[in-house]
This record gives C-alpha cells, structure tokens and sequence, in this order.
C-alpha cells in the first residue's frame, strides 16, 4: 500500500477533522449553513417535544405509528450532530482499557477451565489469545523462529484451597530484557532458553513435566489454535515417550474469549463509532474524479487523526465494489457511481468493522442502482432485528438474504457476518452453514451486500452485540447507527 505523507498533502485534510460541530462559531456560508439547520433542527426538538407531551400526556395519536415517527426523527437529529449523543467524541482517549483485574479474572477462568479439561498447562504465541490472557499481541512482539510464549497454568491457593492461576512466560534469553517490558498482568516467572537449547524441553522441565510425579499422568497441555504448526511438534518432539497429551485447545478455552464484558462492549463501541466519524469525515471532503487510492490514504489518516490504530479500509468505487474484496486497479470516481469504504481499526487490541456505500451531492446514481442500495438497507434492517439471543446464526443470515427479491438474492454472494472482538473475525459465524447460537454478549458484524460483477456493489455494514434484554444493539448507535441513504452515511 502506498504511505501516505501526512505532511505533503495536509491540504487533503482541511479542514481539520472536526467532531465537535459547534454550530455557532465561525462565518463562512458552511457554517452559516450549520446554523440554519442546527436552528431547524431545534425547532423540529421542540415541536416534537410538544407533540410527545400531547401523545404521552393526553393521549392522543397513541400507536405504534407516532412512536416509530418520533424515533426516527430524533435519529436523524442526533445523526447531523453525533456530539449531542456521544459528548466525550474522540472517546479514544477518555475509554479505559482493560483493567488489570479484568485480566486477573480471565487469566482464573481458563485456569478453572484447565482443571476440568485435566490438563497442566495452556500455551499461547503472540496473538489474540496473548492479547486476551496477557495485555500483549504479535503488535507488541513480532513472530519468529524463535518461541515466545505465555504459558498459563491452573495452581492452588494452598490457604484457601482454591484454583489459581500461574502466568509464565518462555523468552529467548537474550530477549529476556525486552520480555519483561511486556506489560503483562500477574506475571509470576520468565523462563530463559538459550540460544543452543531445545525451548521446548526448557518449556516442559520447568513445568515439571518431567518429573516421575504420576498425577501427572495421561493429563493434557494444549497449544493455541493459532500458534504455528512447528511449535506443536516441538512440544511433542520434547515430550515423546511420557504419558502427557499435547493437543490444541478445545473449546471451553476458546469460547473463554467469545463473550464480550461490559468493557470490552465500550472499548468496540468506541473503535466503532471513531471509525464511522472518519468515514463521515472524509465523505464531506471526497469530489468526483478521484481515484480509489487517493480516497484510501485520507481515510487512513483520518482514522489515526481520530486515535484509532492499525487503521485503513479497502476503497472501491463503481463496478470494482461488486468484487467484495477489491479488484486491484485504482478508478477514478465516476458521476453515477457510488463509492464503497469498508474500514477497520483498533483501539486498546479491539477491531472495528464498518462499510458504507456512498454517493456524493452532485453523483447521479441509477433508479436501479438506488434501489438495490435501499434492499441492502433493508436486508441489514431485517436481520439487525431477527440477530437476538437464542437465534441461530444461520437463521439470522436467512433472514437478510429474505429482504431481496427474485431479480437480486442471487447477487448476496457474500456471507451476512462475523463475530468481531481482538480479531477482525472470529466466532461466530453468520452464514448459512453455521451452528452458532447468539448468545450475550457475542459481537458480530451484519454486513448484507450486493455484488453484481461488471456492474455495481453496494454492502452496508454495522458491528452490532447481544445486550443485557436479548436483543442486538449496533456498536455504531453513538454516532447515529446504520446508513439512512448513500448521501447520509
Ligand atoms: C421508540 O424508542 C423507544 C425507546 O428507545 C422504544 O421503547 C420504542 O419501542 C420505539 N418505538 C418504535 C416504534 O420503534
Ligand atoms: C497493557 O499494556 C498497555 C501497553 O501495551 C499498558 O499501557 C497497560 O497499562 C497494560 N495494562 C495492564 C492492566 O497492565
Ligand atoms: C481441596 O479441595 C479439593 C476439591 O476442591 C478437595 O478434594 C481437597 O480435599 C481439598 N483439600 C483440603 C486440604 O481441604
């Protein structure tokens, strides 16, 4: 990808990204502008206060009709000035990230979980898991060859004869100085292998498994599913001919991280909106003729303006929008084309996922295009509803792919969605082929799209999570929720 120069081309930015609309200051037109419509905006408050009072009040107009009216109307209000429902705006920098006893509590709930599984320890490289367990990722520390592993392992409270857990960490020892300044929670020893020793039997006699204790018997060390092939031979290599099993984690360990706490719920509400802002942001600035690339690098740096890490998004305008992945070339934007941002970006580890298809004032999109644009809105608005406790994630799928009609379903070539947390995806799964159930707690994009090859793509995507009442509730909802139209995204 190209590197943006953020100071050669400051010019892209201007204005600076400004979140906090403040509708009184300044006097060129555009603000003028904002003031008319803050005062519009105002009134319309008003009357609908007045309105409310008279439903509410003296019953009149009762039903679902005014309710639903009223809803959208303060949705469209709050949408033309996030910094009334969301007044921290960059709440990248006032959202806490995971506290140290947060970590303590998930580093005891895989060590419980070990002790049912009867296994001795749980060993994880650089990655999500480390991330989830320890504070550190393979952002922190990068992979090689060489292992580096946080090993945890169930113990007892001899006092209270409780399950604890024991944090190890296997470092290079010339590294071992660099390990220690991971920030990692609990840590209670770093184990050194040198540079002509096998890391894996220093791993495994330090954990005493080679000891002739026979408790230690037929018990189980599993491995992170997403560590490297060659580590698990390792393992198996040190400890071939000892009655000790090294398989990859089952489940109970890996759904440990599937549940999202309260906190990680901000943390991704947050990244979400922060990157919906950027997207907005940079909408105001795009103008026809552009090319894909051009669009990419301001998005990128309007992501890391916003506070947001790890930030870019894949930028399609026309008919390369109808390849979901991209399409290699670099269009200019065309007057009847819409232009397609699907952006990612982290904040404290944890990724968001939003995609907008929009047009600019001046664009002239087809009927037949507009109205492929609103079934996906539809399709999103549906199993936005249909996403709750207790449904089936293929279920759910099934019901966006309803919204179209005969002349598009075929074009929904793309699955509904994936759970988001400190992966980009991860479990659940929403597609047709699924077995996930959606719990409290999952986090999962709904992302319905159309691609028709040669032609147009459009896809609308909001993260969105199970709450405390059952029902999903979209991540973005601070910054005003799902796009209304391609201009309003
Ligand atoms: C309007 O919003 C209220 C509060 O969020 C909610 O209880 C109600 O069900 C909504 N009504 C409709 C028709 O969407
Ligand atoms: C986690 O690591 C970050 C830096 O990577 C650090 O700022 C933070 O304090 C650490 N959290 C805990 C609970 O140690
Ligand atoms: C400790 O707890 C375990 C099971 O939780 C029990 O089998 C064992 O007898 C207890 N030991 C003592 C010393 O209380």
């Amino acid at each position: 990808m190209v590197q943006f120069d953020a100071e050669k081309k400051g010019n892209l930015l201007e204005p600076q990204l400004q979140l906090h609309e403040d509708p009184n200051s300044g006097s060129t037109d555009a603000s003028r502008r904002t003031t008319r419509r803050y005062n519009m905006a105002l009134l319309l408050h008003y009357l609908l206060c007045l309105v409310f009072f008279l439903h509410v009040g003296l019953g009149i107009g009762k039903g679902p009709a005014f309710s639903k009216y009223y809803n959208d109307s303060m949705k469209k209000f709050f949408r033309a000035y996030p910094t009334y429902t969301s007044p921290v705006h960059p709440c990248t920098s006032t959202v806490p990230p995971i506290s140290e006893k947060e970590f303590g509590s998930r580093q005891l709930s895989l060590a419980k979980a070990l002790v049912v599984l009867n296994a001795e320890a749980y060993i994880a490289e650089p990655g999500a898991q480390t991330q989830f367990f320890g504070n550190f990722s393979n952002v922190d520390w990068k992979l090689s060859e060489r292992p580096l592993f946080l090993i945890i392992t169930p113990g007892q409270n001899p006092v209270e004869n409780t399950t604890v857990a024991e944090v190890s960490v296997l470092t290079p020892k010339f590294e071992a100085t660099r390990a220690r300044l991971l920030n990692i929670p609990f840590v209670k020893r770093y184990i050194e292998w040198a540079e002509e020793e096998d890391p894996y039997a220093v791993a495994a006699e330090a954990l005493g498994l080679f000891s002739k204790d026979s408790s230690l018997k037929g018990k189980n060390i599993f491995i992170d599913n997403s560590a490297r092939h060659f580590h698990y031979d390792g393992f198996k290599g040190a400890l071939a001919g000892i009655d000790i099993s090294v398989s990859s984690a089952p489940f109970q360990v890996n759904q440990l991280r599937e549940h999202k706490s309260n906190a990680e719920i901000e943390i991704m509400k947050c990244a979400s909106e922060a990157t919906l802002l950027a997207i907005r942001h940079v909408h105001k600035q795009m103008r026809l003729g552009m090319r894909e690339s051009e669009a990419r690098n301001m998005m990128s740096v309007a992501l890391s303006q916003i506070g947001l890490s790890q930030g870019g998004c894949l930028t399609l305008f026309g008919e390369n929008a109808a390849l979901p992945h991209g399409s290699g070339t670099d269009k200019a934007l065309g007057p009847t084309d819409f232009a397609l941002f699907d952006c990612t970006a982290t904040l404290h580890g944890y990724w968001s996922d939003v995609t907008r298809t929009v047009a600019l004032p001046s664009s002239q999109i087809s009927s037949r295009h507009l109205n492929v644009w609103r079934s996906v809105e539809q399709a999103q608005n549906w199993a936005k509803l249909a996403a709750r406790e207790g449904a089936n994630a293929r279920s759910v799928d099934k019901t966006a792919r309803a919204a179209f009609l005969d002349d598009l379903s075929g074009y929904f070539t793309h699955r509904l969605g994936h759970g988001i947390g400190l992966e980009g995806h991860e479990q659940p799964y929403l597609n047709g082929g699924s077995k996930a159930v959606l719990q409290h707690g999952h986090a999962f994009s709904i992302e319905p799209g159309i691609y028709i090859e040669g032609e147009v793509g459009v896809r609308l995507e909001d993260c969105a999570y199970i709450g405390d009442q059952g029902n999903s509730i979209y991540l973005t909802e601070g910054a005003g929720g799902p796009s209304t139209s391609p201009w309003e995204p």
